[in-house]
């Protein structure tokens, strides 16, 4: 490639870009950036420790806050003396429900367009209590320190009622509105008569316990009013939701919340608007101070909500032949009158396999808990693990390999909608992976390694694709051939902003080091969120949009003796820094001339991102086939992930780097949810009793071994740059994988997670 000052301006294409256009079914010309390898762009900024974080901004006259949490579940506070805390050195506020200003609930997800709360709750507005840990009084000083002394002198008491458990509850289940906006019931012909027919059957109930939230970073906000404008440095999913979510608790318009959030420390689900982020710009504006709130590990556990518990029941016929007659997926999850969040752990059974009949159905039990919310892969992580291992359970009962019993039960339309896959090569990725782990069936309790009996497993993952409303973006290109561009998007260390810069270049033909993305700010166009694994190709769409608004505008300043004079935007793409025609190499005009033969020194363009159109007529989802090996010590119990391999489906990669280290990041949470990961609760209090990450496992180094992964890289048609979504998959289907390992280890199945020596004994 030359460098642009010795490329002709105006002319022939030219050399050395040589794009293909019409051999990609989604591109318009390819340039072959999407696909290489981009190490992230923030990296050097988090390595050097120049990137700030939400609790490490310093604001003038900032002011430490420390909260005092509800010790009962439910009831009503019935004594609350703040006295001698505010008079605790360096204590600037107490607030409590009876100083607190009126505010409305932190809405709820979907309850609005840009809604990205957890609740409907009232925060710090009565004197009730609804979950054991909700915050009733905030403290300000001027260190954290003094803010913690002082939070511990409030004398707190309450009139207490029973709180009510799962197992209790259980009676009252009741069935929610909808999964995520979609039917709670699926019933295609009669399951229960086929079951009673089926030659070949399984019917088991599976259990999976709540998990928390553990970000490496604990959630934070620091906060100041600026007369009546709010800045918000936040670790945020969604900086547009937020800005409306928090502006909406407080009644003020939504553009007088100005929330930034460049750099998140994870996020999974959990990175939401709760209520930390209400009380602190309440309690800021009480004092007339800006306020950092930064929760402790145990805080998140009060304040933000998790993974649900789930009661899973999976029923699978077949007939001789190993072909599915029937499959019954249904169940009950907690949940919480002030949310909307039902665990949907039904929807894999939807659209994984061909049955002769199907029924999926759900429903919630009310708990006196915090609102349950999202996490990583909701509803495909903990249903995969009932789901996947019914069928490892079939294929040891029909004696077939549960490879080969999957791949006899592929379904040419979506089993449920009947709708066409837009793609689905989920039996190339479940070949290749068997390739790479080097796949053999063998008979449970049959390898032995001196203390430790080893075995192997194997499970389908699958996550759908998804794409939300209010995409948009902007590009501002000028005459020096660099872009900026502009989508409130959020990165929480997965990679957003380097895969965008990508997209973006491959889209304006431009070197990727001549884009810059600017991102984690509410002020910027768009709504995105860094969740449902739909950002990259939410953001792509709007950067799609925007520079067709863009090619629309430089034509619209080409001088009639341009090579490109009175050619439309369908005529021409973006190649080698300008725009040439897509039939005509001869006809090329470089964006450096373009403006400067305008007298410009830069153009701009805004646009929303195109309908959702392919959500209505296809079934979209990314699929994997996960293999691991696992030795379990006939000593101990103790059950350890020796190798894993997971093989993908997900469309397009756009960065293999970054894609790669989302679905590792993704499996290592599935080794967490299938041996260690578990929420446990006082059932007398309905406290969470192991609020930390002493108590509460996640896997360490130490846990995780070799992850192999791949990738079949089909570019899918029908999604934007021909991207689904990789950062939820990969915690799907572990969680089966695992079991079914554990079970050809020991010959012992366990159906109820997390698998821990106990039940190997
Ligand atoms: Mo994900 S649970 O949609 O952040």
């Amino acid at each position: 490639m030359t460098a642009a000052a010795d490329r002709p301006a105006v002319g022939v294409v030219p050399d050395g870009w040589t794009p293909r256009t019409g051999s990609d079914p989604v591109l318009e010309i390819e340039h072959g950036l999407i696909g290489t390898a981009r190490p992230r762009l923030d990296g050097p900024a988090k390595v050097r420790g120049e990137a700030r974080y939400a609790a490490e901004h310093v604001l003038k006259g900032m002011v430490h806050a420390a909260l005092r949490c509800s010790t009962i579940a439910r009831g009503r506070i019935t004594r609350l003396d703040t006295s001698a805390a505010e008079t605790a050195p360096g204590v600037v506020l107490v607030m409590t429900h009876r100083t607190a200003p009126r505010m409305r609930p932190v809405r709820p997800m979907f309850t609005a367009p840009r809604a990205f709360g957890g609740t409907d709750l009232p925060v710090m507005q009565d004197d009730s209590i609804h979950w054991n840990g909700e915050p009733v009084a905030v403290v300000l000083a001027e260190t954290r320190e003094q803010a913690d002394h002082a939070a511990s002198l409030i004398e707190v008491e309450y009139a207490a009622a029973a709180p009510r458990t799962f197992a209790e509850a259980a009676a009252d289940a009741r069935r929610p509105d909808h999964l995520f906006f979609q039917p709670v019931e699926v019933a295609v012909g009669d399951a229960e008569a086929a079951l009673a027919a089926a030659p070949h059957a399984v019917d088991h109930v599976y259990r999976t316990p709540g998990h928390n939230h553990n970000a490496i970073e604990p959630h934070a906000v620091t906060v100041g009013w600026v007369g009546d404008d709010l800045v918000v440095h936040d670790a945020s999913q969604s900086v547009a939701g937020h800005a409306w979510t928090i502006a909406h608790a407080l009644g003020i318009d939504e553009h007088r919340v100005h929330v930034t959030s460049p750099h998140v420390g994870g996020g999974f689900g959990g990175k939401t608007a709760w209520s930390h982020h209400v009380l602190a710009a309440a309690a800021s504006k009480l004092a007339g101070r800006p306020v950092r709130m930064a929760l402790s590990r145990g805080d998140v556990y009060r304040l933000v909500g998790g993974r649900a518990n789930t009661e899973q029941r999976v029923a699978i016929g077949a007939d001789e032949d190993g072909r599915f007659t029937l499959i019954v997926h249904t169940g009950t999850s907690a949940i919480t009158p002030w949310n909307h969040v039902v665990e949907p752990f039904t929807f894999p059974a939807r659209h994984m396999y061909a049955t002769g009949a199907l029924h999926t159905d759900q429903h919630v039990v009310d708990v006196d808990m915090i609102a349950n919310s999202f996490m990583r892969a909701p509803g495909e992580a903990v249903g995969t693990f009932a789901l996947e291992s019914a069928i490892d359970e079939l294929a040891e009962q029909l004696d077939i390999d549960p490879v080969e019993l999957r791949l006899r039960n592929e379904p040419a339309a979506d089993p449920a909608s009947g709708a066409p896959f837009s793609a689905r090569h989920l039996e190339q990725a479940w070949r290749a992976g068997a390739e790479r782990f080097g796949w053999t069936r063998t008979a449970p309790r049959s390898r032995r390694d001196g203390e430790w009996l080893i075995g192997t497993g194997c499970a389908a993952a699958t996550y759908p694709h998804q794409r939300f409303p209010g995409g948009a973006a902007r590009i501002t290109l000028t005459a020096d051939g660099h872009a900026t561009v502009a989508v409130a998007a959020n990165d929480m260390g997965m990679g957003t902003t380097t895969a965008q810069a990508i997209v973006s270049a491959e889209r304006l033909g431009l070197p990727v080091e001549r884009v810059t993305i600017d991102y984690g700010d509410s002020s910027l166009p768009g709504v995105f969120q860094a969740g449902a694994s739909a950002q990259t190709v939410g953001v792509a769409a709007a950067v799609i949009a925007a520079h067709r608004a863009l090619v629309a505008q430089l034509l619209a300043l080409v001088p009639p003796d341009s090579p490109l004079a009175g050619r439309t935007v369908d005529e021409v793409g973006s190649v080698a820094a300008g725009l040439g025609a897509l039939a005509d190499r001869d006809r090329w005009e470089s964006y450096a001339q373009i403006l400067r033969r305008a007298g410009r020194h830069e153009v701009t363009a805004v646009a929303d991102a195109a309908d959702r159109d392919e959500l209505q007529a296809w079934s979209m989802h990314s699929f994997g086939a996960v293999f691991c090996q696992v030795r379990v010590s006939s000593v101990t119990g103790e059950a350890r992930v020796d190798r894993v391999v997971g093989s993908y489906d997900c469309g397009r990669i756009i960065n293999p780097v970054t894609a790669a280290s989302q679905l590792r990041g993704g499996i290592v949470m599935g080794i967490g949810l299938a041996l260690m990961e578990r929420t446990v609760v006082d059932e007398r209090t309905a406290r969470i009793v192991n609020a930390n990450l002493t108590d509460y496992h996640v896997p360490v180094h130490a846990d995780v071994p070799e992850i192999d992964v791949l990738w079949t890289d089909v570019p899918d048609p029908r999604a934007p740059v021909g991207a689904r979504g990789v950062g939820e998959i990969g915690i799907t289907g572990v969680a089966a994988a695992i079991a079914g390992a554990v079970h050809n280890a020991t010959g012992r199945r366990v159906r109820d997670l997390p698998i821990t020596l106990d039940a190997l004994l």
